[in-house]
């Protein structure tokens, strides 16, 4: 363990060998794949559709947000690249994108963590997910901003041309509060000091094996996503005293995230705030139904590969949903709902039964008691 660079040796082994193996065939397409990218917002958000249900104006100012950061970074790439005779480095370095990074607010299990995975999919760039509950732990206190580096650094294949233009969402934003930490014995405030640097698109040095490998965080895209609970009860007293009426999510300031125990200058860098709205029954619904990665089409597509073809009834699915919705944990509930009802089927089934088979609603009320 080099103490300067806070790196364990294996994941130093581990990045040397990805770049070995990667570096060479990765750089051109991919940079040719930024250069060339050319969705309109509303294309991007039609994708989106497919698979995140509900939650329109958030997937609207993500899919813009987005859309407008790698346009811009592929015609500077371009632009760069004429100019200085195919050296990327040289034109990401001449390359000017303001980021409108964006923070993501809203109750648990409604899509936040699931809308950067999908979008950096889209987007077809790096993408690493940090759990900022862990920087809360005692003693992680300036490995942070490094640690960041080199997951996205690992993401990009070892590529560094290619992490620099990648996607960072910090999870879980809130619990780096001053206020969440202050029974601990670190300070939220070094933890947010710390990240600020690393939003603000520093430019940092990490060891790699022998090597040392240099990463600007200026065209990387951050998404910050987090629960905040009780935000809304805070606007809306704020709202209270001042005498405005409408709705608190139209209402969010800078200053209300002050008031929580984030810091102002972090807030600062996060332009664009984003409230999802916790999912309906009927989102719920049509999350089994609709959404390309729903847990229902999992399962009725590992039925199809016995000859079975399961099928829900409306009213069943209702039911599921509901109880979903009681759960309280958002989407994340269908996934405990439907296999509680499917369990027995599930190992029934296969062997004993082809062609159809329906789940009504009586078969869920019984089912789940
Ligand atoms: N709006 C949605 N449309 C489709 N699927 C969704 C939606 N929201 C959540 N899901 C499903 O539920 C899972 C959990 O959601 P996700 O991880 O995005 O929750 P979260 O908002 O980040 O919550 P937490 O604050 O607890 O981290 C996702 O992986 C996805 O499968
Ligand atoms: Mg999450």
């Amino acid at each position: 363990m080099d103490a300067h660079d806070g790196l364990s040796d294996r994941s130093r082994k581990r990045i040397k060998d990805k770049i070995e193996v990667l570096r060479e065939e990765q750089t051109s397409d991919a940079v040719r794949e930024i250069m060339e990218f050319d969705k309109t917002p509303a294309q991007l958000k039609a994708e989106m559709d497919r698979f995140i249900i509900g939650q329109e104006r958030g997937k609207k100012i993500i899919s813009t947000a987005i859309a407008f950061h790698y346009k811009r970074l592929g015609a500077a790439l371009r632009k760069g690249l004429a100019e200085n005779g195919g050296d990327v480095d040289q034109a990401l370095r001449g390359a000017r994108s303001p980021r409108a990074n964006v923070l993501l607010i809203g109750p648990s299990g409604c899509g936040k963590t699931y809308t950067s995975e999908v979008t950096s999919r889209l987007a077809g760039v790096a993408f690493v997910h940090e759990d900022m509950t862990r920087f809360s732990e005692v003693g992680y206190v300036g490995q942070d901003a490094a640690d960041i580096l080199v997951d996205l650094l690992m993401a990009a294949g070892g590529n560094a041309k290619l992490a620099q233009m990648g996607i960072v969402y910090l999870d879980e934003i809130d619990k780096i509060a001053s206020e969440m930490m202050a029974f601990k014995d670190v300070s939220g405030r070094g933890v947010q000091k710390g990240l600020l640097h690393l939003v603000d698109g520093s430019e940092s040095t990490v060891q790699v094996g022998k090597e040392k490998v240099t990463l600007s965080t200026r065209h990387v895209f951050f998404i910050a996503g987090g629960a905040f609970e009780n935000l809304r009860g805070l606007v809306s007293q704020r709202m209270g005293r001042q005498g405005v009426q409408g709705d608190w999510r139209d209402h969010l300031l800078t200053d209300d995230l002050v008031t929580f125990g984030m810091e102002r200058q972090l807030m600062g860098r996060f332009p664009v705030k984003v409230v999802y709205d916790p999912l309906t029954t009927r989102d719920l619904k049509d999350i089994m139904t609709r959404s390309a990665d729903s847990v229902l089409l999992a399962y009725v597509n590992d039925l199809q590969a016995w000859s079975i073809d399961l099928r829900f009834t409306d009213d069943a699915l209702t039911e599921v949903a509901r109880h979903a919705e009681r759960e309280g944990t958002g989407a994340r509930g269908l996934i405990s709902v439907i296999h509680r009802v499917l369990l027995e089927d599930m190992y029934r089934l296969p062997g004993t039964h082809t062609g159809p088979f329906v789940v009504d609603v009586q078969d869920v009320k019984e089912r789940l008691g």
